[in-house]
């Protein structure tokens, strides 16, 4: 365990009967992090979380929490906390009872229990909800109240499992803001759970892609979505155009790769190590191809193409351009910086430019 994770998976796996959920896997969270596991339905998210409080154990392998080994350790002794899905707040109760829930075992007076739960709706940012009852809240308020109800006993680790799910996109999207700036204020570790990669990168400081019981790869947003280690990762985080290509030659700190459609390319090596002759495959974003209807100045790396077609997102569009060589239509996106632009749908000659750091390059799989 390395000395500043707060919080460390080794080795873990998980059985229920004869399927394994969970396959060796292994991570360290660090004190004050807001982690992410992201990952398709039923790759092993809420299993990993259940770990994590103590409902389930492991089949093999320890958890560690704040330096302590978890396999004995009951959930109401471990220093965590659990939020789900669903709006988990009693409709009988009102608002006060609700968030006071959690100290029910702890022996207050009636003033330091009330103080207690008027700072909590403070931090959520609903004084003098009190006495609401639960059914005239909203869905967002709900979750703020469960939110200060997991909060109100002070966890170290607040585990969220997909939490925002049931919330329509503008008020998850909100939700996302207060629940980041929520984070800073208490300055716990949060582990979060999501399937939805644009909200992974929006709150994490550090996100575990998972796949059927296994990390994929752990990075942070911008790590994941400019430096994917695999295929897999790469079209997981957005959108992601591949090209087959071949490893030609190594020359020191450059390689010289051919890719299909996009011709010859000098790149840098960075930190992989391709071997010559290597089949490999070439990745490059939408957003990092420019698309022009003349020939673009000078000799940077560019390729001819056909204009297919194209659709119209307000803020921006995506173009998608045939390529000899290349099956697959390659997807660009471009802002829309001027109102009125050009027709985008008529098919036509363009051409396709990017500049050297725009491009991944991947072992084959
Ligand atoms: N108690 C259980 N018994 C049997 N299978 C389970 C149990 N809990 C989860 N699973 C299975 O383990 C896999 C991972 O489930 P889960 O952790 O809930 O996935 P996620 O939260 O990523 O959607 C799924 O195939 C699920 O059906
Ligand atoms: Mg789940």
């Amino acid at each position: 365990m390395s000395n500043d994770a707060f919080i460390s998976i080794q080795n873990v796996d998980k059985f229920f009967g004869k399927f394994q959920a969970i396959d060796n896997v292994s991570m360290d969270i660090g004190h004050g992090e807001f982690f992410s596991l992201l990952g398709a339905s039923g790759c092993g998210k809420t299993t990993l979380l259940r770990m994590l409080a103590g409902f389930e154990n492991p089949s093999k392998g320890e958890i560690y929490i704040d330096g302590q080994p978890m396999s004995e350790v009951p959930p109401h002794h471990r220093p965590v906390n659990m939020v789900f899905q669903s709006y988990a707040i009693f409709p009988h109760l009102n608002v006060r009872d609700n968030i006071a829930y959690g100290l029910r075992r702890q022996k207050l007076t009636k003033q330091a229990r009330a103080d207690k739960v008027d700072e909590m709706l403070d931090l959520i940012a609903l004084p003098g909800y009190g006495d609401r009852a639960a059914n005239e809240l909203s869905g967002g308020q709900r979750q703020r109240i469960a939110l200060a109800r997991a909060l109100i006993l002070k966890p170290k680790v607040l585990l969220l499992d997909e939490p925002l799910g049931a919330l329509d996109k503008q008020l998850r999207e909100q939700m996302q803001l207060e629940l980041r700036a929520l984070q800073r204020q208490v300055g716990i570790t949060f582990v979060f759970v999501t399937h939805d990669q644009e909200e992974a990168l929006t709150l994490s400081d550090r996100v575990a892609v998972m796949s059927a019981g296994t990390v994929l790869q752990m990075d942070t947003p911008s790590g994941l979505y400019e430096t994917p280690k695999t295929r897999q990762v790469a079209s997981f985080i957005g959108t992601m155009n591949f090209f087959e290509a071949e490893v030609k030659s190594t020359n020191g700190a450059m390689m010289n790769i051919e890719a299909q459609g996009l011709g010859n390319l000098q790149l840098p090596r960075g930190e992989r190590h391709f071997n010559e002759g290597e089949a490999v495959q070439v990745a490059i974003r939408p957003e990092k191809l420019l698309l022009t209807d003349d020939k673009p100045e000078g000799d940077g790396q560019m390729v001819q193409g056909q204009l297919r077609n194209s659709s119209y997102l307000g803020e921006r569009s995506h173009f998608y351009v045939a390529i000899d060589g290349v099956d697959a239509p390659v997807a660009v996106s471009a802002q829309n910086r001027t109102r009125f632009a050009p027709d985008p749908s008529d098919e036509r000659p363009v051409w396709l430019n990017w500049s050297d750091d725009a491009i991944v390059v991947l072992a084959k799989d």
